[in-house]
């Protein structure tokens, strides 16, 4: 009887593990948890960010058991990152009792997250709809090149990203420097545009995110669209002031040859960049009959030519930009022989990728 009564109630519910790889951490997943939820409120430092399914900062290799997705991971993972069996953590509910997850440690030297105050005391144009905009901070802000901060305008509900345009310093920066591309509807953007940021206090939560350079001496190409130039050129200087001596290619996709900025800046880096530098501009919407002699087309089409004859089995690709860019050059760097974990990038995704409940 009694056990006929269990049968019916379903008992005590069952004990679910995660275990992290390559650490080999074992965590216990209380019932309605994400992964990333359990990992955390187990003081493991699992890389993450939004928690919402957008920045795929918590992307996961599945090594065992099912998981039920709380938004589809395909808004943000390309369908090869899914083929390979990458989740999201943080969308991610166990179905089995033991869930295996391999990740990508973060950093030993990432500064942990604080929360800052910054004024807009400059804004510049750099294109038609990009802005270089100075943020002074309250005090200095440590990060690592690649990563980004969290802003938020006064009446703005959310917080947008925006990735930090200069090295960063030892000593931490309170003079900081983005590039900031207009979106047209967009909420942040329209006010930032219109002056409407300008003396008001932005609260701003960094640094975040793991797109970094990673070690060794591998070819890195570096693939570009709009504003994503803001990190490449952070990771940029950083490894040309701290010597890095790597073959690197930086493919940078624009509409028009006004569209394409910080060509000066581009220029010192490459003259100062201690190994093989290759800069290939790629306009996609330049009039025919224009006097520019230089690639035309997608800058994702330039990817195996540009690359000349790099070894694409220990090469390393750095791609910032669109979300659509990112995913059909994750297509065309597989294609062409890169392992996807060889494959760091942010996608810029906005109000429109917010991901749908599953
Ligand atoms: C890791 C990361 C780093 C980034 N770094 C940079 C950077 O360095 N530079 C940069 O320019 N950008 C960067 N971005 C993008 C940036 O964070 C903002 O998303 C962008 O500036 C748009 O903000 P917004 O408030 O103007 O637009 P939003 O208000 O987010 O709107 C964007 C668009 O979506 C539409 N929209 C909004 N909500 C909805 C909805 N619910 N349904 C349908 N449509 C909707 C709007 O009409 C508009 O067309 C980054 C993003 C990420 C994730
Ligand atoms: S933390 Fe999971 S997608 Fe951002």
């Amino acid at each position: 009887m009694l056990k006929f009564l269990k049968s019916l109630v379903g008992g005590p519910a069952k004990k679910r593990q995660l275990h992290i790889l390559p650490q080999g951490l074992t965590v216990d997943i209380a019932s309605g948890q994400t992964l990333l939820e359990a990992a955390l409120a187990n003081g493991i430092a699992f890389p993450h960010d939004c928690t919402v399914g957008t920045c795929a900062s918590c992307k996961s290799r599945l090594k065992q058991g099912r998981v039920r997705e709380a938004t589809p991971f395909g808004y943000t993972l390309s369908k090869l990152e899914l083929d390979a069996g990458f989740i999201l953590a943080c969308q991610a509910f166990p179905r089995d009792d033991l869930t295996v997850v391999e990740i990508e440690p973060p950093g030993a030297d990432v500064p942990p997250p604080e929360s800052f105050t910054g004024t807009i005391t400059e804004t510049q144009p750099l294109t038609h709809d990009i802005l270089k905009v100075t943020v002074r901070m309250d005090r200095r802000v440590n990060y690592v090149a690649g990563q980004y901060a969290s802003v938020r305008a006064p009446g703005l509900p959310r917080s947008r990203h925006y990735s930090f345009a200069d090295a960063p310093q030892r000593e931490g920066r309170t003079d900081l420097n983005f590039f900031i591309r207009k979106v047209p509807g967009g909420a942040f953007t329209d006010a930032l545009f219109s002056g409407g940021l300008n003396g008001q206090p932005l609260t701003i939560d960094a640094p975040h995110g793991n797109f970094h350079l990673r070690g060794g001496n591998s070819p890195m190409l570096c693939v570009v669209g709009g504003s994503g130039l803001a990190p490449l050129l952070s990771v940029l200087e950083q490894a040309r002031k701290t010597r890095i001596r790597r073959p690197c290619t930086l493919l940078f996709g624009a509409r028009t040859q006004a569209d394409l900025y910080m060509l000066d800046a581009l220029q010192s880096l490459a003259s100062g960049w201690l190994d093989r530098f290759n800069f290939v501009p790629v306009l996609s919407h330049e009039p025919p009959d224009s006097a520019w002699q230089g690639a035309r087309g997608m800058v994702t089409e330039f990817i195996a030519s540009a690359a000349g004859e790099i070894d694409w089995a220990s090469a390393e690709a750095y791609m910032c930009g669109p979300p659509p860019m990112i995913d059909a050059a994750i297509a065309k760097l597989v294609e062409s022989g890169l392992p996807l974990d060889a494959i760091h990038y942010d996608k810029f995704t906005d109000g429109r990728d917010e991901a749908p409940a599953a």
